[in-house]
């Protein structure tokens, strides 16, 4: 059975609880925070618009960092509302919290088609706990459940989960927005059944992060690339030398099962074949956690399977750069997830800016289908102007890898079916 959408409804005159993921970067400047990336509040407008539109009284809910139950300001919503206002065109109205009788009369003011973003929810530690009392009085205002927060749908919180079963057991409908609607299509069913050559690109620093999604998707893979520092703990477990390389030196009889299953299964796995590295060389200065802040220097590139044992690789060589957009060029589906080194130093981003090209390449010129997995690989396409280039960008970080792991999510379990 699917899941019940905001298509299938009408809801004129109702209150929505419509819980979405705001939870976008800030920045203080001039003593104001400032929203650095709008990209989930801009992806939510379809959503809300089409709420708007049938005369629905809409009462936002959702979280802003981890502020462990405290009311920390510089976690508040209320630049997201007036962000929100702007994008949306009309009055945002902000509550300044989540609960209580002040909320509940704000809600129950709206007229049709008007909005209400209520403070962080994580402003109280019940959320997180999903602690039955906080969920029902969060569902004081909810007529209908409507949930477009995939990228925070992984958690069974109380605005992502408690309220929708409350909801439910009331006799109300609980239905996914457009955005989440979107985020399943393209995570979940577009890969069931993936037009082939289907080829999935793994980055990012650990094994143990993506390890179930390696091994997900050598079930219906055609070609791995892997990328990033996890791939110095493949080499690793393969018996190479690594220097000085950020590894999971007790992944390593993972990362050999991995090999061994892509083998049996035919699947080509590919690991990188030279490198960029470094002299790391650590310096008197502090970074915010107070760990000594690392000075890469010497940055060559390497082609040798050993890497020196005072080098750090930190990205993907040029030889590796082209066998991983050959590859890319044949194929008809692609999955990517993490980037292929620490491509926040701009010396450091050619591997990953050029896999970014790879594949906005196979997507426009080849018809292929590009799905990014979230997080940093949406980072790195964003910060190469390649964002708009691919065919669909998830939201989500956590939860879009749980997703690709086969995960059920507590957030899209507790909707209604059609
Ligand atoms: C995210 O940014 O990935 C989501 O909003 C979830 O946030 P969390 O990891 O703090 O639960």
């Amino acid at each position: 059975m699917a899941t019940l959408t905001v298509r299938d409804l009408n809801v004129s005159g109702k209150r929505v609880f419509l819980r979405v993921d705001y939870n976008v970067p800030l920045e203080e400047q001039g003593g104001a925070m400032v929203i650095t990336d709008a990209t989930r509040i801009v992806e939510t407008l379809p959503t809300l618009r089409l709420l708007i539109q049938q005369g629905g009284r809409l009462i936002l809910t959702a979280h802003l960092g981890r502020p462990k139950g405290k009311r920390e300001p510089s976690m508040s919503l209320r630049p997201v509302a007036a962000k929100l206002a702007d994008l949306l065109g009309c009055n945002v109205n902000f509550a300044d919290d989540c609960i209580g009788e002040a909320v509940e009369k704000m809600a129950n003011a709206l007229p049709p088609g008007g909005v209400l973003l209520l403070e962080n929810v994580r402003y109280y530690n019940e959320e997180e706990t999903n602690d039955p009392v906080f969920a029902e009085k969060l569902a004081k205002v909810a007529d209908v459940y409507v949930n477009d927060a995939f990228g925070a749908a992984h958690r069974a919180h109380a605005s992502t989960e408690g309220v929708a079963r409350i909801v439910a057991k009331r006799g109300g409908q609980c239905a996914a927005g457009l955005l989440m609607e979107r985020e399943l299509k393209f995570l979940g069913e577009e890969l069931e059944n993936p037009a082939r050559p289907f080829v999935v690109i793994l980055g990012g620093a650990k094994v143990s992060d993506k390890i179930k999604v390696i091994d997900r998707l050598l079930e219906k893979a055609d070609a791995i690339l892997i990328g990033g520092a996890m791939a110095y703990t493949f080499k690793l477990a393969q018996g190479f030398k690594v220097g000085q390389s950020l590894v999971e030196k007790d992944k390593t009889d993972v990362a050999l099962a991995a090999l061994a299953k892509a083998k049996q299964r035919d699947v080509q796995f590919l690991l990188p074949v030279d490198n960029t590295i470094v002299t790391p060389v650590k310096t008197e200065k502090l970074d915010k956690k107070g760990r000594a802040v690392i000075d890469f220097q010497n940055p060559h590139n390497w082609t040798e399977s050993n890497i020196p044992d005072a080098e750090e690789g930190v990205d993907i060589g040029p030889a590796t750069v082209a066998q991983f957009s050959e590859v890319l060029s044949k194929a008809k589906t692609i999955l990517w997830n993490g980037p292929m080194g620490i491509f926040e130093d701009k010396r450091f981003a050619t591997g990953t800016n050029a896999v970014a090209r790879a594949v906005v390449d196979a997507t426009q010129k080849n018809g292929a289908k590009s799905i990014i997995g979230g997080g940093d690989s949406v980072k790195a396409l964003n910060q190469a102007k390649l964002g708009d280039k691919v065919t669909f960008m998830s939201t989500g970080g956590g939860a879009s890898l749980e997703f690709l792991e086969g995960a059920v999510l507590p957030g899209v379990a507790a909707l209604s079916e059609k």
